[in-house]
């Protein structure tokens, strides 16, 4: 069994593990009781997570002392941070394995089948790994995420990740088309690239003097490459961006494939500037701006959400009307609103926590307030719309659920003898939601879908 906290990148690395562990004869199973091997896979980017981790520990400890043959795992950032202390810290623990380290896992459980205990977390700094996901026949898939690159080199002061995965390594460009082409093959219809600054990708090998990043632009090569060489992928997304590569190649890119969705997250953290610079995030409330609207005019309709905190060393209340104001001129309809949590061996560190915990909650509190208000008139604006909805689910109630062109949550109400799983169908938006909407197929048909693909067929319940 495989228990995942933490963001997109994690529940990517899940992945690899399970493909890992199959090939070893393992089976996954939802019944902790009935796991020969529990791994946990962990997020360390603010103290809840961490926390998270060590009350599921805690819960799993009596079942380890009842069935000592139980092998019991941690992977992912927490592992990678703590590596040897934590087997001192949990006794009970038997393997602690970093992000880079998942394919050692086979040799790692040897070990610990031979009684050893063990922990690896080495980064693969010189030659690195990126594990291809392989389309499973026996769970189609309809969105799958991609790997572009891995580890960050921007060191925001308050962010973890640098330490917890390392130095930015980049994947082949071959390699990356390769494993998308597959996947489209093998029946999913939206590939998400993943990276922690995904936009700063560029083709390992190919150096620009002059350039921090040898190629800023290289990111919007690579959507098109992907564009012209993979035609049975139906949508292209990638996450997260960092606004400071958001390049005129890349808004050209969206104004261009059809491919790419009418909406980006893009972190922006703060509004006001003096905060920004604190953070270390390289550019202005304004600079933010200018690439948001940028964006939001390559293509009707274009969308913006966004990661933000509150409550971050020295931040006044001008500070974060600052904020407020961001979210309002950049008109994002939905936010992840944190509130600033420091981490060890972090820069911010040194600037104290000296915003009260009180305050933080206030902010955040006035922060959803705004970003909820505009997220419903986004969603209400909607009505009588078309969207066009890439199917990936059915609810309990009979309703389709999917994601429009610009990644809201659609609910789809459609006739009975309807099978759209997998299907890309353009329906009317009757409703809104809190956070979705209701779309009806009209006079109960579906307009035909803009692109067709065999897929493996669902009968209606
Ligand atoms: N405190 C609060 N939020 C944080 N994030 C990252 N580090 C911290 C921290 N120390 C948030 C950022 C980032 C998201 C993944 O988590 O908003 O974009
Ligand atoms: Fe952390 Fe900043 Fe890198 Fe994002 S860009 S992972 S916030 S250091």
């Amino acid at each position: 069994m495989v228990q995942t906290l933490g963001c997109q990148m994690n529940v990517h690395d899940s992945r690899r593990i399970h493909e890992v562990l199959r090939h070893q004869g393992y089976e996954e199973t939802d019944a902790v009781e009935l796991a020969d091997l529990i791994l946990v896979n962990t997020c360390s980017v603010r103290e809840k997570a961490e926390h998270k981790l060590m009350s599921l520990l805690g819960r799993l400890r009596p079942l380890k002392e009842a069935r000592r043959d139980v092998v019991l795992g941690v992977a992912g950032c927490v592992a990678q941070q703590e590596g040897e202390r934590l087997l001192k810290k949990v006794p009970y623990l038997d393997l602690v394995l970093g992000p880079d380290n998942i394919p050692d896992l086979p040799a790692l459980l040897a070990d610990v089948d031979a009684g050893r205990r063990r922990s690896l977390t080495v980064f693969d700094l010189d030659s690195p790994r990126f594990l291809a996901a392989a389309p499973d026949p026996a769970q189609p898939e309809i969105t799958s995420f991609v790997t572009v690159m891995k580890g960050c080199d921007e060191r925001c002061t308050y962010c973890i990740v640098p330490t917890t995965r390392g130095a930015e390594r980049y994947r082949q460009a071959d390699e990356i088309v390769a494993e998308v082409s597959a996947l489209a093959r093998g029946g999913v219809r939206e590939v998400t690239l993943l990276g922690q600054t995904v936009n700063s990708w560029y083709e390992p090998g190919v150096s620009r003097p002059g350039l921090r990043a040898p190629s800023e632009s290289a990111f919007a090569e690579l959507l098109r490459r992907i564009a012209h060489e993979v035609p049975e992928l139906l949508r292209l997304r990638y996450t997260s961006p960092h606004p400071r590569h958001i390049t005129p190649e890349l808004v050209q890119a969206h104004a261009e494939l059809d491919l790419l969705p009418a909406h980006v997250h893009l972190p922006a953290q703060s509004g006001s500037d003096a905060v920004l610079k604190r953070m270390s995030r390289r550019y202005t409330q304004r600079e933010y701006l200018e690439r948001a609207h940028a964006l939001k005019s390559a293509r009707p309709g274009f969308t913006l959400s966004t990661d933000l905190i509150v409550g971050f060393p020295g931040e006044t209340e001008e500070d974060f009307l600052g904020t407020l104001e961001l979210v309002r001129e950049a008109g994002f309809v939905a936010a992840f609103c944190f509130k600033y949590s420091p981490r060890p061996g972090t820069p911010a560190l040194a600037l104290g926590d000296d915003v009260s915990e009180e305050l933080k909650q206030e902010r955040l509190a006035r922060l959803f307030e705004v970003v909820a208000e505009q997220q419903s008139a986004h969603l209400r604006s909607l009505v009588g719309t078309e969207v066009e909805v890439l199917v990936t689910a059915r609810g309990d109630d009979g309703r389709w659920e999917g994601r429009s062109q610009r990644h809201e949550k659609v609910h789809v109400e459609l006739g009975p003898t309807h099978t759209v799983m997998g299907e890309l169908v353009r329906v009317r938006v009757a409703q809104a939601f809190d956070h979705s909407l209701l779309a009806l197929g009209e006079g109960g048909r579906l307009t035909p879908p803009r692109r067709h693909l065999p897929v493996a067929e669902e009968q209606p319940a």
